[in-house]
Parts: structure tokens; sequence; C-alpha cells
């Protein structure tokens, strides 16, 4: 299976879907940035994710809030104290390794969510079993200690010491949305229950990176935050956990390769959480987490700034703190998903079976020569009606044959072959990835073909 990792790896550098930060300068950990085709389909997840969350709902509003906030923000969401990971250093290399990830080495679930005395705790019962994966030195490592995940910045400090008093990089969106949730309130008719969802960057000085964009330092999450009162809180949770799973379904994943994972070790305040779980490669990992998070975040907000963030509920009267249930997910690590899910090898074919919608490229056009100028001038033609509605590619490269695999590799769903009996009639041949079956249509059905398509 980590072969079938590899190969993703490669097609992703091939094609220009994804490229290892800063390369020219050998590189720099856990950074990736998007290529030319990385960026379609991460912009194509972020519109059906804004969609489906936004745009068809009533009840959600968007919103874009900074990357940086208030230093204070973060002491009252408790990261400054409680956001960090195990780590262990090996005493042989001097490499900092994660305990939780040593642990799951060597067969031992270390769920994320455990406290890290816990797993400090089973780390020193199992150490001896332990091999570094650096230097390959048995069970020599230090007691594990905590690793706060924010990344700090001296962004208006202009002292030296701003070390002592700094501010973050966001390790997380959804905070610039609970610091909104007076704005939103005051500026939309939104009443409780509603949601915000925003897309944005987040950071986290993850200690080891590890399976390619799975786990990155930089990375950019898709979150929707819900308000509601006490009462509603789980009956509103139980339908975001179906109305989530669903989008993944309705996008083409594989049923079997999806699966929830409850936490068995909750944060005091969250009422219940899952994560949808998609079967990568290594195994299954967390794509999603679905958190009910109780008056937590707003109760701590309120308190740190001394702002009253309560609301009165006019179909009761009631007053209370908000009620929090999230759906937080990240574009890498779904976009990962969608490759592993989408990638298939049929002979010597390589073919990203991506739904149309996350294609990077929805349509080719390809002049059957390359050397007839006709075939080409009529190509072009197609070529410039279409590109206003859809993405298009234009190959004109080799014989017909290889333009063909070259777009199955990237997931293009159909291609379009200008040809002689284009020139007579004005019909093209499209041709379906999926299937390989090419149909003769009118040019002038092409746009509405394919939108059915
Ligand atoms: N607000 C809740 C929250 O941030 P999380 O489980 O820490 O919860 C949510 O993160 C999602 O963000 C994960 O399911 C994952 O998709 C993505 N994510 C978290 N850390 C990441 C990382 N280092 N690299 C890539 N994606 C990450």
């Amino acid at each position: 299976m980590q072969d079938k990792m590899q190969k993703i790896i490669s097609l992703c550098k091939r094609r220009g879907f994804v490229f290892v930060s800063s390369e020219i300068y050998g590189g720099f950990s856990a950074i990736y940035d998007l290529g030319p085709l990385g960026v379609e389909l991460a912009n194509n997840i972020k519109r059906v994710w804004w969609k489906s969350m936004v745009q068809e709902r009533e009840d959600i509003v968007g919103l874009d809030s900074c990357i940086f906030m208030h230093p204070k923000t973060w002491e009252a969401s408790g990261h400054v104290t409680g956001f960090s990971d195990p780590l262990a250093e090996c005493k042989e290399c001097h490499t900092r390794l994660r305990a939780d990830h040593l642990l799951e080495e060597v067969g031992i679930r270390a769920d994320e969510k455990m406290s890290e005395e816990e797993i400090a705790e089973i780390f020193k019962k199992n150490k001896e079993k332990i091999k570094c994966p650096n230097c390959q030195e048995k069970g020599n490592f230090t007691d594990v200690k905590k690793f706060n995940l924010l990344v700090k910045s001296n962004l208006g400090n202009f002292t030296d010491d701003w070390q002592k008093e700094p501010s973050y990089l966001r390790g997380e969106t959804c905070q610039g949305i609970y610091l909104n949730f007076k704005n939103v309130l005051s500026s939309s008719r939104m009443k409780i229950p509603f949601g915000v969802a925003q897309i944005g960057k987040a950071f986290r000085n993850e200690i080891t990176a590890r399976q390619f964009i799975f786990r990155t330092r930089e990375f950019e999450q898709m979150e929707m935050q819900y308000f509601c009162s006490p009462q509603e809180e789980m009956q509103e949770y139980e339908k975001l956990r179906k109305f989530r799973w669903q989008w993944y379904i309705d996008l083409g994943i594989t049923q079997e390769n999806l699966k929830w994972h409850q936490h068995e070790n909750l944060v005091f305040y969250a009422k219940e959480a899952y994560d949808i779980e998609y079967n990568f490669p290594f195994g299954f990992s967390e794509i999603e987490g679905i958190h009910a998070r109780g008056d937590y975040d707003l109760t701590q907000h309120s308190k740190f700034s001394k702002q009253d963030l309560s609301y009165v509920d006019h179909r009761t009267n009631e007053i209370y703190i908000p009620h929090i249930i999230e759906a937080s997910s990240g574009v890498g690590r779904i976009m990962l998903a969608f490759l592993c899910d989408a990638y298939s090898e049929e002979g010597d074919r390589i073919v990203l079976k991506l739904k149309p919608a996350l294609a990077s490229y929805k349509v080719a056009v390809f002049p059957l020569l390359a050397n007839k100028p006709e075939l080409v001038a009529k190509a072009r033609e197609v070529f410039e009606m279409l590109k206003t509605d859809f993405t298009c590619a234009w190959d004109d490269r080799g014989n017909i044959g290889k333009r063909y695999y070259s777009q199955d590799e990237i997931g293009t769903p159909f291609c379009i072959t200008v040809d002689f009996q284009t020139l007579q009639d004005q019909t093209v041949t499209i041709r379906d990835r999926d299937t390989t079956q090419q149909e003769r249509i009118k040019i002038s059905e092409l746009k509405s073909i394919l939108e059915k398509k």
C-alpha cells in the first residue's frame, strides 16, 4: 500500500499537483506548494464545500477573519498552555520525535486526543520495544515532554525580547469565528441556531512531518461553527454528522474507505467528538473532526475579554451562552483522500477517477493533427467557446492516444477532438475518461451536453 502512496506522490510532482516548498534550496520540511493542477483541485474542493456549507444553507453565513488575532485569544482558548504534542528525543542522534507516533509503529494505539501524561506513561512502559527511525537505536529515548504547537511571531512587537509576548499565527481558523460571534449577530439577521463558516490558513509546529501533505506545518482549514441552544446541541450535532458524511459520498469517495472514529478521551468540556477517517495507503486516518463543544469557547472568550457573549433566545426568552458544534477539515488532507480514492491503474493507463466537479480540468480540446492549420483553427474556436464556462486544457502534442492517456492521468473527464469530419459537418468527438467511449456530437450542443455531464 505504501507503494501506492509513492505513486501518488510521484504523480503529484510529475504533473504539477504538489511541489516541495523551496525545493531549489533543498526543501522546507512539512511545507508544500500547490502546482497548476493542485491549485485547481484545491479550489474546486473549497468551492464545493462553500456551496454546500454556505451558499445552499440559509442558516449558515461566511467569514474571512485574519491569521493574526489578539494574543489573548490563544490564552482564552487554552492553546498557550494546552496545545501540545508529546515529544521524545533519541539520546543517540538527538532526533525529536512524536511519542504517540513511535508507539503506533510498534502497534500501540496512542490516541491523538489522549492526555500527554497518559502517553508519557505508556511510552515509558514500552520504550524498550521502540527503535529510533533515524539511527535505529533501540529504547534510548528521553522522557516524554510537552511541545507546544503554536507558531510564534514578532508581529507588532518591535523589541528584541518579543518571545516573552509573542503574537501567534493561528493554530485553527475557528477562533476568528468565535471572536466575531457578536459582530455577525448584530450585522445580520441570523438567529440561533445558525452557523459561520470560513476557509483559511492555519499553522502548527508539528514535530514530525509525515505522509506527504497529510500533516504539514502550514495548511488550510475549512471550518464551520454552529451556534445553538444547550437543548438543541446534540440534535444539531447528529444532523451535522450525517450532512458531512454525505458530502464525501456525493463527491464519489468509496464508502468502504470512510469510517467514523469516536474519541474515547474527550476534553473536559466536550459532549461528543467523532472524526471521519479515510483509508489512506498508510491506514485509516482523520480527515475531518465533528465535535460538540458545549459552551466552552464563548465562555472562555467572554471571561478573557470581559465582554458579554450571551444570547437572548427570542423563541423562549432564555439567556444563555451559545453551545457550539463544529465541522473542521483540512483542504490538503481531503485533497490527498480524493487523490488516493480516484487513483487507479487499468493496464498501462493511469486514471484519476475524480468527479467532474473536482477535476482540475473539465475538458481537454485537441486538434487531430497539429500540422494542419485548418484543424488547429477549428479546435481553437471550440476551445475559446468552452473556456468561459469550463476549465479547459489545450493539447496538440504527440498522437491522440498519448494525449488521452495524459489527460486520464490528471483526471480530465472529457476530451474533445476536432478532426477532418468536423470541417465537413461541425461535429466533434467527445471521449469519456472512465469508459474510454467516444461519441460524435454537434459543436452547437457541446456546452449543454458538458453541463449535463
Ligand atoms: N477547530 C478544531 C480543529 O482544528 P483538529 O482536529 O485539530 O481540530 C481539524 O483539526 C482538521 O484540520 C483535521 O481533521 C485535518 O483535516 C486538518 N489538520 C489538522 N492539523 C493538520 C496538519 N498539521 N496538516 C494538515 N491538516 C491538518
